[in-house]
């Protein structure tokens, strides 16, 4: 098939890539960055350039690529480090996927396309109440804390514009977990700002440390992107790994991993005081979520099916 990866230099494109290509998939990504169009040519893909929030200029690349299948990796999170004004940090995010949507939706029914698999977010959207794993069904908070109310809300308008596709695309919103592996912060080298974070005992436990986090691996972020690309019924999946737990588990075990030592501990009170009400609903009140649907549907198997292993071989460079 002809697959249109808009994001294609990004954490999860850099892996999607080269495994389209080798699905045997034509791939064309896009880029906005001169620099980088030598890198995906190097990864078997056609370049295409153009700023997704100018819709005449992604029309135009979209148009000229005639794909059968268009997928959105949009985001804009590198070096995201205030989580206190959770808005403001996703801003540039935010706008990708209100408005960089409905171009990438407009731009694809312009050039045929009959699918489209979009990146979403599973984990603390949902619903803060019921059981702590969450599945497709299942409602995203309707009241999410003050300072994350346009991120939730960009993250619906992302999933109704690519479910409400107009008759002819099926949409496909795959909802992945925290990514952790190579190109992302939660990896071992420069960019990895929460790894650092840990080293330094600066990502405390708040209060029990309850809120439940699903995890996934970028390399299995790109697995179920490919298939979600070739196969399953239009709708919403989960793409997270095996093994949702608390904070109060994952935190610990990934200092031990990275050799830091444990995280601090503080009240709650303390945690909203000092990192805002989305941080302290993160730590004590975030659903993870269950991937039944997409093992089911996609037929994806996660190869990294906890992120204990996962963690672990992070840490010993191999992740
Ligand atoms: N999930 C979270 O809550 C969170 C929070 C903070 C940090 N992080 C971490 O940060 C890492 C990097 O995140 P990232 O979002 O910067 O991803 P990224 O891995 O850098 O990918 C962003 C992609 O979107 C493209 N892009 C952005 N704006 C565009 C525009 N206006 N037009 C066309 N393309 C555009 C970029 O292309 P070009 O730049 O090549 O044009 C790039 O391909 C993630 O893997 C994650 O681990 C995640």
């Amino acid at each position: 098939m002809r697959v249109f990866v808009a994001g294609g230099t990004g954490a999860v494109g850099r892996r999607l890539v080269p495994l389209l290509v080798s699905r045997g998939h034509t791939v064309v990504a896009l880029t906005r960055d001169p620099a980088r169009v030598g890198a995906l040519a190097g990864m078997g893909a056609e370049p295409a350039r153009a700023d997704a929030l100018d819709r005449t200029g992604l029309t135009a690349a979209v148009g000229r690529a005639r794909p059968d299948v268009v997928v959105h990796e949009l985001t804009a999170l590198a070096g995201v480090s205030d989580f206190r004004h959770l808005d403001r940090s996703f801003a540039a995010t935010n706008r990708l996927r209100v408005h960089g949507t409905d171009h990438l939706m407009a731009a694809a029914a312009a050039a045929g396309a009959r699918r489209i698999v979009a990146q979403s977010y599973a984990g603390w959207p949902y619903e803060r109440r019921g059981g702590m794993v969450k599945t497709e069904d299942d409602a995203l908070d309707p009241n999410p804390p003050r300072g994350a109310r346009e991120t939730v809300a960009a993250i619906r308008h992302l999933e109704e514009a690519v479910l409400g596709a107009p008759p002819g695309i099926e949409g496909v919103v795959l909802r992945y977990g925290g990514l952790y592996g190579p190109g992302t912060s939660l990896a071992p080298g420069p960019s990895g700002e929460q790894v650092e974070a840990v080293r330094r005992r600066r990502f405390p436990i708040v209060g029990g440390g309850h809120g439940v986090w699903s995890f996934l691996h970028v390399d299995d972020a790109a697995l179920a992107t490919a298939l979600a690309v070739e196969r399953g019924a239009p709708g919403i999946y989960n793409v997270v790994d095996d093994d949702p737990a608390p904070v109060s588990e994952w935190l610990p075990a990934l200092a031990r991993e990275i050799g830091a030592p444990p995280p601090r501990r503080v009240p709650t009170w303390v945690g909203r005081a000092l990192g805002g009400g989305w941080v302290a609903m993160v730590m004590t009140e975030a659903r993870g979520a269950s991937n039944a649907r997409a093992r089911r549907e996609l037929g994806w198997t996660p190869l990294h099916p906890s992120w204990r292993s996962g963690f672990a071989a992070l840490a010993r460079g191999g992740g």
